[in-house]
């Protein structure tokens, strides 16, 4: 099956966002990747709501948040009230996840959980029938245009036999370092969601090169 390819607006020009996002409207994507980041979880600060709720407003795609900040709870309804349909908060973020992915999923948003390069997928064991989708950090979270961390490839394939053996419905998305060269062994692997900033804002033709992810 086709991959769900999620453009990561991180990357996009955020001179002419409007015109980024209607370029997305207007391509093959699935859904439109959020990435928010605070400072303290993360080394780095990306956008607030304001500049959300101007995306929200042309966006015609699911909104995909992934919040990279300390203590998510506080957010996750604001989330919900822009309009975000997929949300993920990080398993190193939150002391009672169970609780985050519940709230999450008490406000009618599908709930993921967002794991760090380090951290191993069978730490997930217990949480993954309740969550809709694990998304595998493949570089270390906090800024775009990174290079792919090979060794996502094995934990892709770890959590693919998790989920499968259990028969769970459970997605993976994969985050980070993502282009055409490495996507066919991500989805060989068992990634079923992409998340690709760098290789399509990056590219002569970002049209093209989401075309191209979702050919796979
Ligand atoms: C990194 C973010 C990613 C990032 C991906 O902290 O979570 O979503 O924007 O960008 P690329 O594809 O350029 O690595
Ligand atoms: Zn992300």
């Amino acid at each position: 099956m086709a991959p769900i390819i999620a453009p990561s607006m991180l990357s996009a020009n955020f001179g002419k966002l409007e015109q980024e996002i209607e370029m997305i409207n207007n391509s093959q994507a699935d859904w439109i990747h959020l990435d928010i980041m605070d400072g303290v979880f993360v080394p780095n600060i990306s956008y607030g709501f304001p500049v959300i709720k101007a995306m929200a407003k042309s966006a015609k795609k699911p909104l995909d948040a992934h919040l990279m900040i300390v203590d998510p709870d506080r957010y996750i309804a604001h989330f919900k009230e822009l309009g975000t349909e997929y949300l993920s908060v990080h398993y190193e973020a939150c002391i009672h996840l169970h609780r985050s992915i519940q709230l999450i999923k008490s406000l009618g948003m599908k709930a993921g959980v967002a794991i760090n390069p380090h951290t191993p997928v069978h730490n997930l064991y217990e949480i993954l029938p309740d969550v809709d989708f694990v998304l595998v950090m493949s570089v270390n979270p906090g800024f775009g245009g990174q290079s792919f961390i090979e060794n996502s490839l094995t934990k892709i394939s770890k959590l693919r036999k998790m989920i499968d053996d259990r028969s769970l419905k459970c997605l993976i998305q994969v985050d980070g370092g993502v282009n055409i060269k490495n996507a066919p062994a991500l989805i060989q692997s068992g990634a079923d969601i992409l998340v690709a900033g760098n290789s399509v804002f990056g590219a002569n033709d970002p049209l093209k090169a989401i075309a191209e992810l979702k050919s796979l």
